[in-house]
C-alpha cells in the first residue's frame, strides 16, 4: 500500500508536481501539467539547466500564442504556475515527482533513492523512462509500491499517449489514480506491465532500426525512404526524420534494451546508428543526424535513380487492374499521352514506358472484362506475354508488381529493361509510386519512370527491386510485430492501436491497418519476403486471421 499521508486517494488530490530533468521531454511534461492547471516545480542539475528548461517552456508557449492557440494572459498564468530550481530538496512537498533524466539506470536509481529521503511518504514517484526496467528502479527504493511509470511521447504537449507502467510492486489503487490523472491532463492512458520498450517503443523502435538498416544498405536514398513511409504508409514522419527528432542516442538505447531482452536481431542497433552516436550526430538536438539542421543545412542526397532520364511523352498500359487504370488516369492528368491495351496492340509500340497490370487475366484478356469463363484468373503473365512482342524494343517494361516477384523471376525474353513499380493508395501526404531497380535496370530508365511519376504529381520512391520494395518491406514486419505482441498477451489490439495513434501520430493503428489491407495480403507479403529476402514469416495469429478471413477489431 502507498503509505498514508496528506494527499489521500484520487487523481484530483494531485495538485503539485515535480519534474526532474528539463531536456526536451522534461520541459514538455512541465508544459502538459502547467497547461492542465497544476503547480509544477521544474528541477535540473544546475541553475543554468533549470534556466534552459524555463526557456524551452517560454518558447513553446510563445509559439502557441503566436498561432492564436493561447492568449498572452493564459501564457502568463501558465508560466506563473511553474517554479524552477537546481535542488531536488525543493520537492519536499509535491504530490508526484516525474523523473525525465537521461536513460542511465544508475542515475535513475541514485535519484529515486535521494527522493525517498526528501519527499513525503505518500508522494508518488514516477519515471518517464522509455525502456529501462521499472521493476529494477522500484526495487532499489524504500517504498517500491509507490513507484510507477508515466511514459510521455515527444512532443509531449502534442501527443496524447501516456503509457502507465506498473510493476509487481505497484499498488493497484495507484495505477488507477495515475491513469485518472493522465485523463485529467487530456491524455490517453494505456496501462501495461513492465516489459522492455513497453508497447509503443517496442514496436516503433524496432521499425526504425529496420528502416536504418535498409538505408545502410544504400538501396534507397534518405528522402525516398522517408517519403515511402510518410506518404506511402501515411505515417506522420519518415523514419529517419523521426529518429532525428527522438535523438539517435535514445533510439540506440532503446534498441540495446530491446535486443538484450528479446535477442531479436531486428531490434539490434544497426552499425550505422552506433557509429552516428559515437560520432555525436544525435539528430536535431546536436544539429546533425540523418539530416543537417544547422544554418548550412539542406544538401539533398542524390536520389538513387540519378542519371539523365530518357524523354517520356507516351505511356502504355498493358493488361488489367485497378491500379493500372488509376495510374493511367493520373499520368494522363499529368499531360502524358496514355495508350491502353488489355493484351496487345500496335499502339503500344510508341510508348516509352509500358506499365503492365498483373492483377488478373487469361490468354484472351477477357476475364477481367467479365466476358470469358475460362477460370484462369491470376497473374497476367500469359495474357501479357502475347502483347510484349508488340511493344517497342527500347520500351521500359514496368510491371505493377509490389512484391517484385515477376521482375525478379522472369527476365524479359526480348531483353527490355524491367522496372517493377507499385502504386500505393493516396494518403494525406500524396500518392507514392515505388520504382524498383535491378541488375538490368539502367539509371536512365529508372530516371525516366521517376520523371513520369513526377509529371503525374506522384511521389516517386526508388529502391532496390526486392520483395516488398520499401513500403511493404518496412510496414508488413511492423504490423507483424504488433500481432506477435498481441499473441504474447502483453496488450490488447485496441491498446496497441491507441498506443500507436496517440503516441506516434499514426492515422490508424496497426490492427485497423491490417483489417483494412486484409490479413491475407499482409500474410502473403510476409511469406514472400521471408523466402526471398529473409526476415520473420507471418505470425501464427496473423495466418489464423488470414485463413479464417477474420478481422482483429470487430
Ligand atoms: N512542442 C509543442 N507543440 C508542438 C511541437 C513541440 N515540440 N511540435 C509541433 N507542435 C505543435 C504545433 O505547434 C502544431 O500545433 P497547432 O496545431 O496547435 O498549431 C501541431 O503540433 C502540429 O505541428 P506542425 O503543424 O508543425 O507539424 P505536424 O502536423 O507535422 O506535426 C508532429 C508534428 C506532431 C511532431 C507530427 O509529425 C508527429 O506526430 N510525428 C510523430 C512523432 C512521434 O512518433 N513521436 C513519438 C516518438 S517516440 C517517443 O517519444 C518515446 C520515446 O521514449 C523515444
Amino acid at each position: 500500500m502507498v503509505p498514508s499521508g496528506g494527499r489521500g486517494n484520487g487523481s484530483g488530490r494531485i495538485g503539485t508536481v515535480g519534474v526532474v530533468g528539463l531536456g526536451t521531454m522534461g520541459a514538455g511534461i512541465v508544459e502538459v501539467f502547467a497547461k492542465a492547471g497544476l503547480s509544477v516545480v521544474g528541477v535540473d542539475g544546475t541553475p543554468e539547466l533549470a534556466e534552459r528548461g524555463k526557456g524551452f517552456l517560454t518558447t513553446s508557449t510563445g509559439k502557441a500564442v503566436a498561432r492564436g492557440r493561447l492568449s498572452e494572459q493564459d501564457q502568463k498564468a501558465l508560466l506563473d504556475r511553474v517554479t524552477w530550481t537546481a535542488s531536488v530538496t525543493d520537492l519536499a512537498d509535491v504530490d508526484l515527482v516525474i523523473e525525465a533524466i537521461p536513460e542511465r539506470l544508475e542515475f535513475k536509481i541514485d535519484l529515486f533513492s535521494k527522493l525517498d529521503d526528501i519527499v513525503r511518504p505518500d508522494t508518488i514517484l514516477a519515471s518517464n523512462t522509455s525502456s529501462l526496467s521499472l521493476t529494477t528502479i522500484a526495487a532499489a527504493t524504500k517504498h517500491p509500491e509507490r513507484v510507477i511509470g508515466m511514459h510521455f511521447f515527444n512532443p509531449a504537449p502534442v501527443l496524447a499517449l501516456v503509457e502507465v507502467i506498473s510493476t509487481l510492486f505497484t499498488d493497484t489503487k495507484l495505477v488507477r489514480e495515475v491513469r485518472d490523472l493522465a485523463t485529467r491532463l487530456g491524455k490517453k492512458p494505456v496501462v501495461v506491465g513492465d516489459r522492455a520498450g513497453f508497447v509503443a517503443n517496442a514496436l516503433l523502435i524496432t521499425y526504425l532500426a529496420r528502416a536504418i538498416r535498409l538505408y545502410e544498405t544504400g538501396s534507397v536514398s534518405r528522402e525516398d525512404l522517408d517519403n515511402a513511409m510518410r506518404v506511402g504508409a501515411g505515417f506522420p514522419m519518415g523514419p529517419l526524420t523521426l529518429s532525428d527528432l527522438i535523438g539517435l542516442d535514445v533510439v540506440k538505447e532503446v534498441c540495446d534494451v530491446l535486443y538484450e531482452a528479446t535477442k531479436d536481431p531486428s531490434a539490434a542497433p544497426p552499425a550505422l546508428l552506433q557509429q552516428m552516436v559515437t560520432a555525436g550526430r544525435l539528430g536535431r538536438k546536436t544539429g546533425q543526424g540523418f539530416y543537417d539542421y544547422g544554418p548550412d543545412a539542406d544538401e539533398s542526397e542524390q536520389p538513387a535513380s540519378s542519371g539523365r532520364a530518357l524523354a517520356v511523352s507516351t505511356i502504355g498500359l498493358l493488361g488489367t487492374g485497378e491500379a493500372l487504370a488509376q495510374l493511367g488516369e493520373t499520368m494522363e492528368a499529368g499531360g502524358l499521352k496514355v495508350v491502353h491495351s488489355v493484351t496487345a496492340s500496335a499502339a503500344l509500340g510508341e510508348a516509352q514506358i509500358v506499365f503492365v497490370g498483373t492483377d488478373a487475366g487469361c490468354a484472351t484478356g477477357e476475364c477481367a472484362a467479365g466476358a470469358c469463363e475460362c477460370d484462369q484468373m491470376g497473374p497476367a503473365q500469359e495474357a501479357i506475354s502475347a502483347g510484349l512482342s508488340k511493344i517497342g524494343k527500347n520500351a521500359i517494361l514496368a510491371p505493377m508488381d509490389g512484391l517484385a516477384e515477376w521482375a525478379i523471376g522472369t527476365p524479359d525474353e526480348h531483353a527490355r529493361v524491367v522496372v517493377p513499380v507499385r502504386l500505393h493508395e493516396p494518403t494525406k501526404g500524396g500518392q507514392v509510386l515505388e520504382i524498383g531497380t535491378g541488375l538490368d535496370s539502367g539509371a536512365r530508365e529508372v530516371a525516366a519512370v521517376r520523371t513520369a511519376a513526377d509529371r503525374a504529381g506522384l511521389v516517386p520512391v526508388v529502391g532496390r527491386a526486392r520483395s516488398g520494395l520499401v513500403v511493404d518491406a518496412l510496414l508488413y514486419p511492423h504490423l507483424n510485430d504488433a500481432v506477435a505482441m498481441l499473441d504474447s498477451g502483453y496488450a490488447s489490439a485496441q491498446d496497441i492501436d491507441t498506443a500507436m495513434t496517440a503516441g506516434c501520430g499514426y492515422p490508424e493503428g496497426p490492427f485497423t491497418m491490417i483489417d483494412r489491407l486484409g490479413a491475407d495480403q499482409v500474410t502473403e507479403g510476409l511469406a514472400v519476403m521471408a523466402t526471398t529476402v529473409g526476415g520473420a514469416g507471418p505470425s501464427p495469429l496473423l495466418v489464423e486471421h488470414a485463413v479464417r478471413g477474420r478481422k482483429f477489431l470487430d
